[in-house]
């Protein structure tokens, strides 16, 4: 027969079962046989046979199917009846005795009840005689249902079916009993689906679900269809977007409850309460629930629950297990409210020694209001939050919150879970959902959480600037509330937030209240938020002095667990060039956050971790990382924060020659910024466009954006990014005649000592000296800067400091010394993909009469439209083989085209190609039509025709094009006219 249509729509990660059970029918049409399916409720095995039937029927087979009702299971024969209605109309074709007995179980005629055997053997006849003109498939679903009689019946047919042409496929979930002799079947149990399709379903059946919302349904549903499907339909709206906090343990929705709860409800009451504590202390250790249990028969009151297969205990490891995740929901729905606060009351005695779980079931336990109980919960909440589980905290809180007698303290607490799912997390639906409740409360518990809230809304750094500076002194004024007191943790969040408010501000005079307040702090600021001040807000300044702190905290932070102090203390480490030892821990965040969770705080690391990427010339790994950020903050840290990932996208576009790239998200950077204030955004975005220029030899260009960023002369007060540019500053500045400029600059490196903040930055001062001296002192001040430490793990701007070196050696006429370092420089350019460098490298190398360089080349004009449009596509990376298939020719072909291409741009490999052909587009961008009209001449006939035309056109208000491709773009277009 012919194959089946399969896999059906609809069905997810069933590929495998559905051929399992494609084969099994494919060789019953031609021989006959029978099938047990089994597997546990609701993991789709009623979806799975209805796959088959469909397909089935649609190559043509007779497909009879039936499936048992639970309760109807006493009607005699009423399954049989069901199965075999659709072929009342071939009773006739068998035996008087076979015709007769069906005709009477069936109900469709009267006469003395007949023999079961001989309803059997009609039951065979019949099947085994349609099956004679075609396949059949008979499908027995919810084999336990089925009535007695039938169950007999087909138990008798499915072993009798060889020879024919029918095949049975009768369904049965795991360990139910049935009247159906299973005995010597084939049997297929039906698995849960794996992760990854379990992902699917849920991604596609509930697209907007929280992340956190999904990972817990997952995890609670363990492959099941129905529990993936049926658990985020039983939460509420604001569960289901993580605005509300989740219970422990997840509700069953209706479906789930009957087929599991129906299972807990006929337990003894004794076994039903040891589940529900079971269920509720989550961890299934007996000792425990021994301790809260109170008596010392624990293991007889859940041998009945063990029996059902409804828990497993392991008096080895003293645990019980509920088989499945959803029989723990189950048990804990069907309890009553009171039920379930005595459980918890209970535990909470148990777990005394446990102060963050006893508080927890405490909370549970409450059932109104009560200040000491809300108290130790947001104790707890600190605790965990100090652990990274940001969002068992915020649950904690909001617990305490709804706990606590007075506004006031639900005011702080509220405050605080929304401050940590927005600073931590990157949540601002809840945080903001959380706020709403603050909003009549004191303000500095207000302002911290709606800092991210409003920067995430789109609105101004100056609203919430005012907002935090607001609610810090004017605490302060109404009797000092706060104190300055550094124990006060809403101010101290409050700091935190100015802090980063001040930094993306991008201006000295922004931070003036927070040196303020945190002066006057009592008795002195935290450690970490002190630290980071110094090396982040101005490091320029105070960062050296800072040093031996940071050097303390790296000392420790393998060992630290808490993700906001290794955020920190990375930040810390940023302009001192020590991210690198700070990695492990980064790293650590962002596993967590792929794993679910955390929004924020795995969108910092991987800022981290893109920035010391870059420095270390990890370019592609700083690709990859800055692409995941960008999905992050649109998906889960908060959109705010996407301008950093462009940055780092427009800063490897710079380097790497994809100037346009470079120079548009810059642009859209600083167009982004503009209307919200955020000024560091602006300022770091003119860092690509600086190196954009010195790539394309714009050195004037490069001076006005690196002095943009901070004059030359200074490294602008609380500007750190400035830093970064020091050597291009000076490098466009000699570049384009302004020595003085460039001495300044180098004068403020030296009084910042810069050199002593960090290895890289040192590396780049005793360059930016190199550059600006005379041709005296240059070697020396060259040499003195590439042999300092970690010259090794910096290789571009290495490789920068080398060919500066080799430029200026060649022009002081020590040409062999000179080819030593540009050949360096200009392998390591090529090493990192560093286009326009490499290109730069050995364009200085030709001129040092190196003579085993290719011959100049630039000569693309000699190329064909086609030779060229080839190259084009050779340089981007394609094969032969795919250039071939864009453009309709044969490979072979394009191997000819290339034959003849190398040799015209003068080289000899692929991987040159894409310097030669920028060396083409740089002579025809030179917006010289001297070269436009060498590359019309370049083209004989018609296409040439085509470009005169064009050129003495009035084409200026279309625009001319610029690179080569435009050109030849232009070209085909004309043509092909
Ligand atoms: N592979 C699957 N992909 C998508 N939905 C499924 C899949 N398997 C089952 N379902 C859905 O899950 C629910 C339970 O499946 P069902 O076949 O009724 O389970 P069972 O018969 O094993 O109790 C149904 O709503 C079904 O449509
Ligand atoms: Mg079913």
């Amino acid at each position: 027969m012919n194959q089946l249509d399969l896999p059906a729509p609809g069905l997810t990660g069933r590929v495998r079962d559905l051929d399992f059970l494609e084969g099994f029918f494919r060789q019953a049409a031609v021989s006959g046989g029978a099938l047990l399916l089994t597997g546990d409720p609701g993991v789709g095995k009623t979806a799975l046979v209805d796959a088959l039937a469909d397909a089935a029927s649609a190559a043509g087979t007779t497909v009879l199917r039936v499936a048992g009702v639970e309760f109807e299971g006493d009607v005699s024969f009423s399954g049989l009846n069901q199965a075999l209605f659709p072929l009342a109309g071939d009773f006739g074709e068998l035996g008087a005795a076979h015709r007769d007995a069906l005709q009477v179980a069936l109900g469709f005629g009267a006469g003395p009840a007949p023999d079961r055997l001989l309803v059997s053997s009609a039951t065979l006849a019949l099947l085994r005689h349609v099956a004679g003109q075609g396949p059949l498939l008979l499908i027995v679903d919810d084999l336990p249902w089925i009535d007695r009689a039938s169950a007999g019946v087909l138990g008798f047919v499915a072993r009798r079916l060889m020879g024919s042409r029918a095949g049975l496929l009768a369904v049965c979930r795991t360990g139910a009993q049935s009247y159906f002799d299973r005995a010597g079947l084939p049997e297929y149990e039906l698995r849960p689906l794996d992760d990854e399709a379990a992902a699917q379903l849920v991604a596609a059946a509930f697209p907007g679900l929280d992340p956190l919302v999904r990972s817990r349904v997952l995890d609670a549903a363990q492959g099941n269809p129905l529990a993936l499907l049926e658990l985020p339909r039983a939460l509420s709206e604001s569960q289901r977007s993580a605005t509300e906090p989740l219970p422990s343990v997840l509700p069953l929705g209706q479906r789930l409850r009957e087929l599991f709860a129906s299972r807990v409800v006929r337990l003894p009451a004794p076994t039903r309460v040891l589940l529900l504590m079971a269920a509720l202390e989550g961890t299934g250790d007996l000792r425990v629930l021994q301790a809260a249990r109170g008596r010392d028969d624990l293991l007889d009151d859940l041998a009945p629950a063990e029996h059902d297969q409804l828990a497993r205990i392991d008096e080895n490891s003293r645990q019980v297990t509920f088989r499945h995740p959803l029989i723990r929901s189950a048990a804990v729905e069907v309890a009553t409210a009171a039920e379930r606060r005595r459980a918890h009351q209970a535990l909470a005695a148990a777990l005394a020694g446990q102060p963050e779980r006893r508080a927890l079931h405490l909370g549970e336990a409450c059932a109104e209001p009560d200040e000491e109980v809300a108290g130790l919960l947001e104790e707890a909440a600190r605790r965990i939050s100090q652990r990274g589980d940001y969002a068992g905290a915020v649950a904690m809180l909001a617990r305490a919150a709804d706990l606590s007698p007075g506004p006031p303290e639900r005011g702080r607490r509220l405050a605080e879970a929304a401050y940590i799912g927005a600073e931590a997390i990157g949540e601002m639906r809840s945080a903001s959902q959380l706020l709403e409740g603050v909003r009549q409360a004191d303000p500095l518990h207000y302002a911290p959480a709606a800092m991210f809230v409003i920067l995430n809304g789109d609105g101004h750094l100056d609203t919430a600037y005012r907002l935090l500076v607001g609610a810090i002194e004017g605490h302060a004024s109404e009797g000092g509330a706060h104190g300055y007191d550094a124990d006060d943790q809403a101010l101290i969040n409050a700091l935190w937030s100015l802090a980063m408010n001040c930094w993306l501000g991008g201006s000295a005079e922004r931070w003036d209240p927070f040196y303020a307040a945190l002066a006057r702090l009592s008795p002195g600021p935290p450690p970490l938020l002190a630290l980071n001040t110094d090396l982040f807000a101005d490091p320029a300044r105070t960062g050296v002095a800072a040093l031996p702190r940071l050097e303390a905290a790296l000392s420790t932070v393998h060992h630290e667990v808490d993700p906001n102090v290794i955020e920190n203390i990375a930040g810390s480490a940023m302009y001192a060039d020590r991210l690198a030892e700070v990695r492990e821990p980064l790293w650590r965040s962002v596993s967590r956050g792929r794993e679910g969770g955390l929004g924020r705080r795995h969108l910092v690391a991987l800022m981290d971790l893109c920035t010391d990427d870059f420095h270390r010339g990890e370019w592609a790994e700083a690709a990859q990382l800055a692409a995941e950020g960008l999905q992050v903050s649109e998906e889960r840290g908060g959109r705010f924060f996407g301008w950093y990932f462009r940055y780092h996208q427009a800063l490897l576009a710079a380097v790497q020659g994809r100037f346009d790239t470079s120079r548009a998200l810059a642009g859209q950077i600083i167009g982004w910024a503009g209307p919200r204030g955020v000024r560091t955004a602006q300022v770091f975005a003119h860092q690509p466009l600086v190196l954009a220029d010195l790539g394309q030899g714009d050195f004037e260009s490069a001076y006005q954006h690196a002095t943009a960023m901070s004059p030359a002369g200074t490294l602008a007060s609380h500007i750190p990014h400035c830093l970064w540019v020091v050597m291009d500053l000076v490098e466009a500045a000699v570049r384009t005649h302004r020595q003085a400029e460039a001495e300044r600059h180098v004068q403020a490196m030296a009084e910042a000592d810069i050199a002593a903040l960090s290895p890289r930055l040192a590396i780049l001062a005793a360059a930016s000296a190199a550059i600006t001296a005379g041709d005296g002192q240059a070697p020396a001040l060259f040499e003195q800067a590439l042999s300092l430490p970690t010259v090794d793990q910096w290789p571009f701007d290495v490789a920068r400091v080398r060919l500066a070196y080799g430029e200026r050696l060649r022009r002081i006429r020590a040409a062999g010394e000179s080819r030593i370092h540009l050949q360096a420089a200009l392998s390591t350019f090529q090493k990192l993909g560093a286009a326009p460098w490499a290109s730069r490298a050995e364009r200085e190398l030709r001129a040092t009469g190196r003579t085993r360089m290719p011959p100049a080349r630039a000569h693309a004009a000699a190329l064909t439209p086609q030779e060229l449009q080839i190259a084009r596509l050779a340089a981007s990376g394609l094969t032969n083989k795919q250039i071939a298939e864009r453009l309709f020719l044969s490979p072979r072909t394009v191997g000819g085209h290339l034959y003849q291409i190398f040799p015209k741009l003068g080289i000899t490999t692929r991987a040159a190609l894409r310097d030669a052909l920028d060396a083409v587009d740089r002579s025809l961008s030179a917006g010289n039509s001297g070269a436009r009209i060498r590359f019309c001449n370049a083209y004989p006939g018609r296409g040439r025709r085509c470009l005169e035309r064009m050129l003495v056109a009035p084409v200026a208000a279309r625009g001319l094009p610029e690179t080569t491709a435009q050109w030849q773009d232009q070209l085909l277009v004309w043509t092909a006219r």
